[in-house]
């Protein structure tokens, strides 16, 4: 009965969307008369009420008593058969609209404005609030974020820029394969790396660490320092409190511990970020002293330039390091994960990349564009497993229309990637692993033609992510490194592993996996 009910729905959402077009081209002809007929119209459009949706007592039945709390990206495909491609739900103050559909998306995306916001982010601006500090780019909004992120995109947005930091991530991933080298040869069966996700965390941080701060902080060593072990629990320690003081009354905040554990776990992360900030900008002011050139990467540039103030740059290296460490790694686990159950598909790699980067030689940034099936097996494990399953916009210029719907500014939309990307409208075979898919072969002998918005996983727009060309040629980087020297396996009881909500996309389970040597070609 429900199921009926929403494809009637999804039947009247496609033909709200076909009207819409219509209507869009019908008032480019109108004119005064018309302008009040449309006006007229206007007045009848449909509103947050019209639309189908779960009550508040049926959300918290399905996170409570079901069990979906960090299965939300189930869930939500769950809720897309019950209620369609665009439904509502008010939890708290919060009245959402959740998109499932890309033609939707991309109607609710165009219509962002200059200053689009991603959500309020409460919590995190209560920290910088309560310490005086200043917001970084997740957290700053208006003409404040974009005069922030105007002075972050220089030397990170373009593939030129980000091929500046090939050398430094080379380092560090040399460092990682003496790690997995290490592990696996310590291991019992003298060829198992546990828990991939964990290496590729450590990997990360050291990897992002080194090109905002400049600075190596020991988390490819075997003993990792103290204080960098301090801030790598922190950020667990922050976050993991976050999840209560996000979801628990400000009342609770004097009378149970996790408010202060959360801003104890912020405090050390700003901290760390700062020490490392002022050593920097220290050496630079001694080479301005001394008359000579000044030369670095990307705090040097940040610091040099005089875009931005010293607490902007505390607050924007702090922010740029959270934001760049799970996404990478939890990625790099996940295709590890898929092309250990491929052998075929492994191979084809590993002869791509063999032949791109023979013999010794390290891959360069310019390698990678000879390996189109390396960037095809890191678009499709982002389409499986977007690191960001669930975005947001709050649209706060102007009231936001979608076929005969309106909704007032500052109405929140909840966008569902995951459903989105594994629904069989937009993608053959959506929950295979097939990164032939983005190969131009395919998409020939297939005829396939993809609505781009049922695929964006580092997001759209002035506030997409800034640090997709880093994150891409690390990856990239990274995966034929491995993939040149090991052959993967899965290891035998390791089982089937599924992703779990936390923020981003997890592994519910350790991934274990063999890695034998390869013999060089
Ligand atoms: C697999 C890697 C990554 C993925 C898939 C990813 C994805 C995303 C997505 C989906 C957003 C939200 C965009 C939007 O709302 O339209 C975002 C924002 C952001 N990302 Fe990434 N990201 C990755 C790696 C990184 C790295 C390595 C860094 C830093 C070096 C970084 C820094 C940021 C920042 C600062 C923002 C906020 C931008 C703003 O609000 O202006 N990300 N990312």
């Amino acid at each position: 009965m429900i199921l009926s009910s929403s494809q009637i729905f999804k039947g009247r959402i496609s033909r709200a969307l076909q009207a819409c077009r219509v209507r869009i081209l019908q008032d480019r002809a109108l004119h005064g008369a018309a302008a009040a007929e449309t006006a007229e119209r206007d007045k009848k459009m449909k509103t947050f009420d019209d639309l189908p949706g779960p009550s508040l007592l049926t959300n918290l039945y399905w996170f409570f008593i079901r069990g979906y709390l960090l299965h939300t990206h189930e869930l939500q495909q769950i809720k897309y058969k019950h209620y369609g491609p665009m439904f509502r739900s008010v939890i708290g103050r919060y009245k959402m609209v959740t998109i499932m559909d890309p033609e939707i998306l991309e109607l609710v995306l165009r219509q962002e404005g200059k200053y689009p916001m991603r959500s309020e982010m409460d919590v995190w601006k209560d920290h910088r609030n309560l310490r005086s500090l200043s917001y970084g780019p997740l957290t700053e909004e208006g003409h404040r974020w974009h005069n922030l992120r105007s002075a972050l995109n220089k030397k990170m947005l373009k593939p030129s820029e980000a091929k500046m930091y090939a050398g430094s991530i080379n380092e560090v991933v040399s460092d990682l394969i003496e790690r997995i080298r290490d592990l696996r040869r310590d291991s019992p069966s003298g060829n198992t790396v546990n828990d991939i996700a964990n290496v590729f965390y450590r990997f990360a941080f050291e990897g992002v660490s080194y090109i905002v701060f400049e600075t190596r902080i020991g988390c490819m060593s075997k003993q990792i320092p103290l204080e960098t072990q301090k801030f790598i629990d922190s950020i667990g320690f922050m976050l993991k409190n976050s999840v209560y003081v996000t979801y628990l009354p400000p009342w609770t905040r004097k009378v149970l511990p996790y408010w202060k554990r959360y801003i104890e776990g912020w405090d050390n992360i700003f901290d760390f970020g700062k020490k490392l900030v002022d050593k920097k900008m220290s050496e630079i002011q001694a080479r301005l002293g001394s008359r000579e050139e000044v030369q670095g990467e990307y705090l040097t540039y940040l610091l040099s330039s005089g875009n931005l103030s010293l607490p902007e740059v505390y607050g924007s290296v702090c922010e740029l390091l959270l934001a760049g460490v799970d996404t990478t790694s939890n990625t790099l686990s996940w295709s590890l994960y898929h092309l250990a159950q491929d052998p075929e598909l492994q191979q084809f790699l590993h002869e791509e990349v063999a032949q791109a980067v023979p013999g010794d030689r390290i891959p360069t940034a310019d390698d990678i564009a000879q390996m189109p099936l390396l960037r095809a097996v890191i678009k499709e494990t982002l389409r499986l497993y977007p690191v960001v399953p669930v975005n947001a916009r709050i649209i706060t210029e102007k009231e936001v229309t979608i076929g005969d719907y309106q909704f007032p500014k500052n109405t929140l939309f909840v966008l569902n990637h995951y459903a989105i990307s594994r629904d069989e409208k937009n993608f053959e075979q959506p929950e295979r692993f097939l990164p032939q898919r983005w190969l131009r072969r395919w998409f020939r002998d297939h005829k396939m033609k993809n609505n781009p918005f049922s695929y964006i996983p580092f997001g759209y727009g002035i506030r997409a992510c800034v640090g997709r060309r880093i994150a891409e040629l690390e990856m990239h980087l990274t995966l034929s490194r491995v993939i040149k020297k090991y052959e993967i396996r899965p290891d035998p009881q390791g089982g089937n592993i599924k992703p779990m909500a936390r923020i981003v996309l997890t592994p519910n389970k350790p991934i274990n996996l063999q890695f034998l040597e390869r013999k060089a070609l």
